[in-house]
């Protein structure tokens, strides 16, 4: 079967990586997490003191970019590749509400996105990829042959979330979770450069009363019609 390129967008918290991994499995696909990437230089910026809740460094930060070097490394036992920041395994790290936090106001940040479309349209050069974000239909591969766009409601995502951090041990409340989906909604879809947006050819899937089962069976009906 020919190789192709599958965008997947849409809010956060939608169960993009989920679908995205799936798909990539079942298809001997690369997958790649772009969000893990702003994830990444998001902490890199806290690290080294570029933004804090009170403050942002925007020229720093612009300035520090070229230090930045991003990879994902295959783990066979996860079946995925991890992010590594600077050579270290970042994945932790990336994952956490402080991260979420800034993480929007630094993807707005022109710099940011140019530097990290380039790396992600290198990586999907060869097809045979799942990209999950915001702009991968709409900015990075235009072309893709596949473009998912998936939504639900805030609330049915700030549960999962919810859950997810609880499991992994982060003390959070509910309304701080709901209060990042919504801010975080706003500031993807509002942003100057690359606002999220459904690309016109994408194919809207709203999860919000499906099941993985179900929404994978969906994807890969549309996979094989191609
Ligand atoms: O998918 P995620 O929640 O891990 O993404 C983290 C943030 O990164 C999200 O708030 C918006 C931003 N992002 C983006 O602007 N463009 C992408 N392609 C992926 C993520």
């Amino acid at each position: 079967m020919k190789k192709i390129t599958i965008a997947i967008d849409g809010f956060s918290s939608t169960g993009k990586s989920t679908l995205a991994k799936q798909l990539a499995k079942h298809l001997g696909y690369v997958y790649v997490d772009t969000g893990a990437m702003y994830r990444a230089v998001t902490f890199f910026a806290m690290q080294n003191g570029y933004i804090g809740v009170e403050f942002f460094d925007k020229d720093g930060l612009v300035n520090a970019l070229p230090s930045i070097k991003l990879a994902f490394q295959f783990n066979p036992a996860l079946g995925f590749g991890e992010m590594y920041l600077n050579g270290t395994n970042v994945e932790q790290e990336i994952r956490t509400i402080d991260v979420s936090n800034f993480v929007s106001r630094i993807a707005e940040v022109s710099e940011v996105r140019a530097k990290l479309v380039e790396q992600q349209q290198q990586m999907g050069q060869g097809k045979g990829i799942v990209m999950d974000g915001r702009d991968i239909g709409t900015v990075v591969f235009p072309d893709a042959e596949l473009k998912i766009f998936m939504t639900a409601s805030p609330h049915t995502r700030a549960q999962r979330r919810f859950e997810e951090l609880q499991q992994k041990g982060q003390d959070v409340t509910f309304q701080e979770v709901l209060k990042n989906v919504v801010e975080r909604d706003h500031i993807d879809t509002h942003r100057d450069d690359s606002p999220l947006v459904k690309a016109p050819d994408a194919i809207e899937i709203d999860n919000s009363e499906l099941t993985r089962e179900e929404q994978f069976a969906k994807v890969v009906a549309l996979v094989e019609k191609i």
